[in-house]
């Protein structure tokens, strides 16, 4: 693999499929058991919020029985080693790259290890249930919600993706259908700018056209290899 200097990484939920959490939209994925508009939107939340935070408490309590794989530790492996600048930026809500290693990791849809208060707008970590309306640690009002992006919300930190875009060699998107955006324009934003872009993925995404190169097949496969390509073996 050439030599490049400047990284940016996209992961989606297909990264943690192997460790056993559910993707969205394969087959038997969460949006086969539940309505998106019911569980993932403000206008879900607001019609039933018990649903809501019982969904998220759900997953986040299910985080405690999975373990990251081989893909999550070969990115916390590029991140140690890698001389150059890397940037991971994950469309996932759970804590499986932290576990894995990572450091440095730009959840760009919130993150189940978080609770959002609706009050006082103070972000506290949080591992316990919301179901219970527990008060907001910094106002104590019982006011938190997940700190997770819904659909129509405006995703974390878009300045600082589009600014690596902007300035990077490489592209590599890992585990994600291309199904929904700002996330699945990343590739374009890349390619605008000169950068080689892989994509990893069990199978085509969406976004396939866009990748100068693809490889289908497993992340706990393809991304152990590809991180070994980086470093040189
Ligand atoms: P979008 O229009 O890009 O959504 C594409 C797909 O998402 C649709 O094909 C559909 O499958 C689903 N979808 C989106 N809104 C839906 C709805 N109200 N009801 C049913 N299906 C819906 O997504 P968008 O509405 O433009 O929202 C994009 C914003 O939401 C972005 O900021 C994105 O980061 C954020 N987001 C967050 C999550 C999350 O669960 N954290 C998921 C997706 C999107
Ligand atoms: N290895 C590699 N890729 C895999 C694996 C695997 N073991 N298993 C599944 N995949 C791929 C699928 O082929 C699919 O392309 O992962 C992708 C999963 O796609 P989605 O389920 O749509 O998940 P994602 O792309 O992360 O969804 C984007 O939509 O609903 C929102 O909040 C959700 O952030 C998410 C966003």
């Amino acid at each position: 693999m050439a030599k490049f200097e400047r990284i940016v990484i996209l992961t989606g939920a297909g990264i943690s499929a192997e460790s056993g959490i559910d993707t969205f939209r394969d087959a038997g994925g969460l949006w086969e058991k539940h309505r998106i508009e019911d569980v993932a939107t403000p206008e879900g939340f607001a019609r039933d919020p018990d649903l809501v935070l019982g969904f998220y408490d759900q997953r986040r309590e299910a985080l405690k029985g999975v373990e990251p794989n081989a893909a999550h530790k070969a990115l916390a492996r590029l991140e140690a080693e890698f001389p150059g600048d890397l940037l991971l930026v994950t469309q996932n809500v759970d804590n499986l790259h932290e576990r894995g290693g990572s450091r440095d990791v730009l959840h760009m849809h919130g993150e189940l290890s978080s609770a959002l208060c609706t009050a006082c707008e103070m972000r506290s970590p949080w591992d316990a249930t919301l179901s219970d309306r527990p008060k907001c640690p910094v106002c104590q009002a019982p006011s938190l919600r997940p700190d997770v992006v819904w659909f129509g919300e405006m995703p974390y930190r878009m300045g600082r993706i589009y600014e690596a875009l902007s300035a990077c060699d490489l592209f590599v998107s890992i585990g994600t259908s291309g199904a929904v955006y700002p996330a699945a324009g990343f590739v374009q934003e890349a390619l605008m700018n000169g950068a080689h872009t892989l994509e990893l993925n069990l199978e085509p995404s969406e976004g396939s056209r866009f990748f100068t190169e693809s490889r289908h097949g497993p992340a706990s496969v393809l991304v152990a290899q590809w991180v070994d390509e980086v470093l040189g073996g």
